[in-house]
């Protein structure tokens, strides 16, 4: 497409030139939309189309008063009906771990140090570039064309945003000697300069302004209409990569390098850094650039150089081992507590939330902050220490009335830092955090040891209902369509759905015959009542993981909800062993503790609440519904240890315990810590001791090292 051609020649053009432009383009885009819709015999391409879209929108941006009444930009073209059409990352996008301080650098320098088994002076190259506040794209590429861009979405499954990055001038079309299969990854994102003028065109238009650049890169990718995302100037850096068809070099630096000689724009800050004083260095150097780079960022990111360590190092659910963000300090500002409100949440802890005086921090109006508990708001941290000293080292407390300074860091919720107690209203109490539920009326009490007070209302409590039911329906957990948080509040409030089985009872109760039941409420018509109860259907079948996560069991998170899926494999089979561990002692018990991941606190909870009657039944009355998915386990086709349940004892020479651990489970083991009749391998290296004899006298196979790596195929 040429509309790089296109639009510098919309910068020159004079304003009667730009009038008689936009009459033959309203002409040319009518023609084609008529040979398109009405006679199915197009007249032009797809990418031309969109070309003269954009360049039509940009000619309108600039002459907003010369705008037709016959514009082709209010003309919905072949926008698609439903939003962005889903698209499944070949390979998962992930977020990345935060670092806030210079320890944490030097502590993530000794982690991977650790994790690789490499002394404290061995070289260990990284590459430090800056962190851009943008929203990430992949773009795949195939024998060398643009074939398709999506955003991150959750990570797996994003949204098809293929037209619009086609108008991103940083974008190549087409590459040449790239491989066959290529997925490059990095940021799109908006300039000061440009955020700036589009904000000053919105604003002479009547249409919306945008809070920042980033919220203005994503607002303008996101259009339904490419010729919209043409006319708004974003820019793409280029910083990693997805699936490939061949590898792109032997190190991070190799590939970026490769990236840009393929045509790609990557950053110019980026550097490579021999070890954690150096990447200390360079963050310092960009931190002092940021002001003058023209763009946002909100950090640094440190990645291992070297790819066959990287590969080695791996991922945690969500975040390489191999990379860090480094972020900047978060920005502060004085505001009023205005007033402390409490939020009860799934488990029934009572949150405080700090109601303040809008303020903008960072570029974001901020209103509400968090408290963490009560002891935070008498300023004492979890072991009692003091948080908030004041001259003389006693706690500061935070009282309604008082000024508070709040800072943000990333997306993380705004917090209070400081007081200050030379405003504070004379009048001024401390806060008495409430011994009862503010929303049932129960005992809200606090368990010795624990820094939350939790209302003992359980089911009874209306907030644990209606948030446990939004955790169920909640992305990672049943993620049912159309049946967000707001739909949830609505049909508990009118008494539709009280616990989960109600969601799938739903359209018996309120669906054919009553489908004008729904369809009469706000909000809802024929077709997104239909859209519903399919939505509702499909989810019907569930893999035991989501079904796990989404009971909401305290301490069982997402990570760990798909491990004790993948241990037990089948539904009935967990049901059975929960049972059989109802008293927290014998063979279930054991072999729950010994799934590594699965701590003491987290085991008592999980059959805690599989074992209380209400819970079980509610849960029963769910399960009825559902055809439960038996774990997939890890894609192992052809590895020796799938499905095998291995211990390592004494010391490991080649690889840490952490590594063995990993590479384990990525090839579908299950690591356990203790030897017991369902081990079935036992690696052991030198000094191994009660583990190896437990084995021997159990006849289970034993490896050493060796054997072991051998066994993987990885010496
Ligand atoms: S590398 C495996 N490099 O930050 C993840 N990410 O917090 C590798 N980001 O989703 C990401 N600048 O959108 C990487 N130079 C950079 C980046 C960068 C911005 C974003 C990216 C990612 C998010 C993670």
């Amino acid at each position: 497409m040429s509309d790089q051609t296109d639009r510098s020649a919309v910068e020159e053009l004079t304003e009667a030139q730009a009038k008689d432009e936009l009459a033959r383009l309203a002409q040319v885009l009518a023609e084609a939309d008529a040979a398109y819709h009405t006679d199915d015999a197009p007249v032009m391409s797809d990418a031309d189309y969109d070309a003269l879209k954009a360049r039509n929108v940009a000619i309108e941006a600039r002459f907003p008063g010369l705008k037709r009444a016959d514009s082709p930009s209010d003309r919905v073209g072949a926008a698609p009906a439903e939003a962005f059409a889903k698209v499944r990352h070949a390979q998962r996008m992930l977020s990345l771990g935060n670092a806030f301080s210079d320890d944490e650098i030097t502590e993530f320098d000794a982690r991977i140090r650790r994790y690789l088994g490499l002394t404290d002076d061995a070289p260990l190259a990284y590459t430090s570039e800056p962190k851009i506040d943008g929203l990430s794209l992949s773009l795949r590429y195939e024998a060398g064309r643009l074939v398709q861009a999506a955003t991150r979405g959750d990570g797996e499954t994003g949204e098809n945003v293929t037209a619009n990055a086609r108008t991103i001038d940083d974008i190549p079309e087409m590459l040449e000697r790239a491989p066959d299969l290529l997925e490059v990854r990095g940021e799109v994102y908006m300039s000061h300069e440009d955020f700036a003028a589009l904000n000053a065109r919105q604003a002479d238009q009547g249409a919306k302004t945008f809070a920042n650049p980033r919220n203005a890169a994503a607002g303008s990718l996101r259009q339904l209409d490419p010729a919209i995302t043409a006319a708004r100037p974003l820019r793409f850096f280029a910083y990693g990569w997805g699936e490939l068809s061949a590898p792109l070099a032997e190190t991070q630096m190799g590939a970026i390098e490769r990236l840009a000689a393929l045509g790609f724009v990557t950053n110019p800050l980026t550097a490579l850094c021999d070890g954690p004083q150096e990447l200390l260095a360079h963050y310092a150097r960009i931190e002092q650039a940021r002001a003058t780079l023209g763009y946002d960022i909100d950090g640094v990111v440190c990645k291992v150089d070297d790819l066959a360590l990287q590969a080695r190092l791996g991922y945690r659910a969500t975040t390489p081992r191999w990379a860090i963000a480094h972020k900047f300090p978060a920005e502060l500002a004085w505001t009023r507590l205005e007033a402390i409100d409490i939020q009860v949440g799934r488990t029934g802890a009572l949150s405080p939330v700090a109601r303040l005086a809008p303020v903008t921090v960072g570029g974001v109006v901020v209103s509400n902050a968090t408290l963490h508990n009560e002891d935070y708001i008498a300023g004492r941290g979890a072991s009692g220490e003091v948080i908030r000293p004041d001259e003389d080292g006693a706690p500061k407390d935070i009282r309604v009335g008082d000024w508070v300074q709040v800072y943000r860091a990333g997306d993380v919720i705004p917090k209070i830092a400081d007081v200050d107690l030379s405003k504070r209203p004379a009048e001024s109490e401390p806060y008495a955090f409430p011994a009862a539920c503010p929303e049932c009326g129960s005992d809200a009490v606090r368990e010795p040891g624990d820094s939350v007070r939790r209302c003992v209302g359980g089911l009874v409590c209306p907030a644990q209902a209606v948030e446990r039911l939004k955790h169920f329906v909640s992305r990672a957990a049943f993620d049912i369509e159309g049946l967000g948080a707001k739909q949830v509040e609505a049909f508990y409030r009118d008494g539709w759905i009280a616990e989960p089985a109600d969601i799938f009872t739903l359209k018996d109760r309120y669906g054919p015959g009553c489908l004008t039941q729904l369809r009469n409420r706000e909000g809802w018509g024929e077709k997104s009542a239909k859209n519903l109860f399919e939505a509702i259907n499909e989810k019907r079948k569930i893999p035991f993981g989501r079904l796990l996560f989404a009971l909401g069991i305290r301490h069982v998170g997402e990570q760990a909800s798909n491990l004790i899926a993948r241990n037990y494999g089948r539904w009935d089979a967990f049901t059975a062993a929960m049972d059989a561990a109802a008293g927290l002692d014998g063979p279930e018990w054991e072999r729950l503790l010994g799934i590594d991941g699965v701590g003491e606190v987290m085991a008592r909870s999980l059959v805690q609440t599989m074992t209380e009657p209400h819970e079980r039944a509610g849960i029963e009355r769910l399960v009825a519904h559902l055809e439960v998915e038996e774990a997939a386990a890890p894609d192992t086709s052809g590895s020796p240890v799938a499905g095998k349940t291995v211990v390592f004892t004494g010391t490991l020479e080649r690889m840490t315990r952490a590594e063995a651990k990993a590479r384990a489970e990525a090839l579908g083991a299950k690591v356990s810590g203790s030897v017991s009749a369902r081990t079935d391998l036992l690696v052991a290296g030198p000094g191994a001791g009660s583990k190896a004899k437990k084995a021997a006298d159990l006849g289970i196979e034993v490896l050493d090292e060796d054997e072991w790596l051998a066994l993987m195929g990885a010496t």
